[in-house]
């Protein structure tokens, strides 16, 4: 039943674009990567050691499924300290990523034919954990001048047909914030909220809510692979209401028994010291994502809701051509140059290019020069 759920599933075209990218570096060629959705900082000097540390006191047994307890305290206190709310570390599942997160959020709330209200366009994996388990994702279109976010008015409008919205804020691939009324309309709707928060502490401008400043009946996704740059660890977590914790609890035992205790270990020492490394990486994001939507309205891309957050800038590229696989390699082709095409996060994002910063300046400034003789001499024959 479920391979047949799948059968539908979208491979994720940044890969393909990756691989190709490989490709030319293996023939020598110099490929600087605005494509990848990962920090390029190492995970900070205090997480590395906590976990080295914990290897060498040998705590490194199965751990209690929902998660150390010290991490989910402190996952709570989080998330007092940044919005002022109370939740109790029962209500916190540590997941191995924030994706493992969003499929027991799925299997727990969704039966066969529920539909799950997403925007188009939007992250590229959300109609899979959909799908997996028997859901329906129905795509909403989103205007670029709405920094591809739903407005409040949408919200209310279509809530009756949903069993559960999902929310991304900042959003990957725009980087923009859901706007507070929206939120507030989703919580104040029949729809479950799905809110989608792993990229909060990555917002340059502007401030961004949880949905639990709305609702406790809410599911919450967040994790440590982007703020603390830890994609490879594997740590994420979800924050459900109570009375859904036991099944989750059941499906967690059963599927990952415990996620792993020296990435648990690590997210303590994230939560508890990393702050000022944090604070570092986002100045850094900041500088680049400056110079980045300077740079591309120079290039002549416009860029009508300049993104707030994430370390992503989904720009408007139909003007060189509307179909954004094929734009996406020739750039790659012609100046070595990766993007993602926007057709990646769906229907709505195609005519689009989804540029990452999470890259060097000195890189993006190359990257930038590139794209402009690429812009120059497109179609001419002395461009190789
Ligand atoms: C919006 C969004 N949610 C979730 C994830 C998954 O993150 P994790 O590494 O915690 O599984 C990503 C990764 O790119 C993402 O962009």
């Amino acid at each position: 039943m479920a391979r047949e759920l799948c059968d539908d599933f979208k491979s994720f075209l940044v890969m393909s674009v990756l691989e190709r990218a490989c490709e030319l570096e293996r023939e020598g060629k110099r490929v600087i990567h605005l494509e990848v959705g990962e920090p390029d900082f190492p995970t900070p000097d205090c997480v590395r050691e906590a976990a080295v540390k914990a290897i060498r006191d040998k705590r490194i047994g199965y751990t209690h499924s929902l998660g150390l307890l010290e991490l989910r305290e402190a996952i709570c206190a989080e998330y007092h300290r940044r919005y002022g709310i109370d939740i109790h570390p029962d209500q916190v599942v540590v997941t191995p990523g924030t994706s493992p997160a969003m499929l027991l959020a799925a299997g727990c709330i969704l039966n066969t034919g529920d539909r799950v209200l997403l925007t188009d366009p939007h992250y590229a994996c959300y109609p899979n954990f959909v799908r997996f388990v028997g859901g329906v994702p129905v795509f909403h279109p989103v205007r670029e001048a709405d920094g591809f976010q739903f407005r409040s008015q949408t919200i209310r409008e279509l809530a009756g047909g949903h069993k559960a919205v999902l929310l991304n804020s900042p959003a990957n691939p725009t980087g923009t914030l859901v706007p507070m009324e929206t939120l507030e309309a989703a919580c104040a709707s029949d729809m479950t909220v799905l809110s989608d928060e792993i990229y909060h502490g990555l917002v340059y401008e502007g401030r961004e809510h949880t949905a639990l400043e709305f609702t406790e009946d809410c599911f919450v996704f967040n994790g440590f692979s982007k703020r603390y740059a830890m994609t490879g660890w594997r740590l994420g977590y979800l924050i459900a209401p109570r009375h859904h914790v036991p099944f989750l609890q059941k499906m967690q035992q059963s599927f990952v028994i415990s996620t792993n205790t020296v990435a648990q270990w690590a997210g303590l020492a994230a939560l508890q010291e990393a702050q000022p490394d944090v604070e570092r990486m986002k100045g850094i994001f900041d500088q680049r994502r400056r110079f980045l939507i300077d740079r591309l309205k120079e290039l002549g891309f416009s860029l009508p809701v300049e993104p707030q957050g994430a370390f992503y800038l989904f720009v408007n590229a139909s003007h060189l051509d509307t179909d954004s696989v094929r734009l996406a390699f020739d750039i790659l082709n012609k100046v070595q140059v990766g993007v993602t095409p926007g057709v990646d996060f769906g229907p709505g994002g195609e005519g689009f290019l989804r540029f990452s910063y999470a890259n060097s300046l000195e890189n993006i400034e190359e990257a930038m020069s590139r794209l402009e003789l690429y812009i120059a001499y497109r179609g001419k024959p002395s461009l190789r």
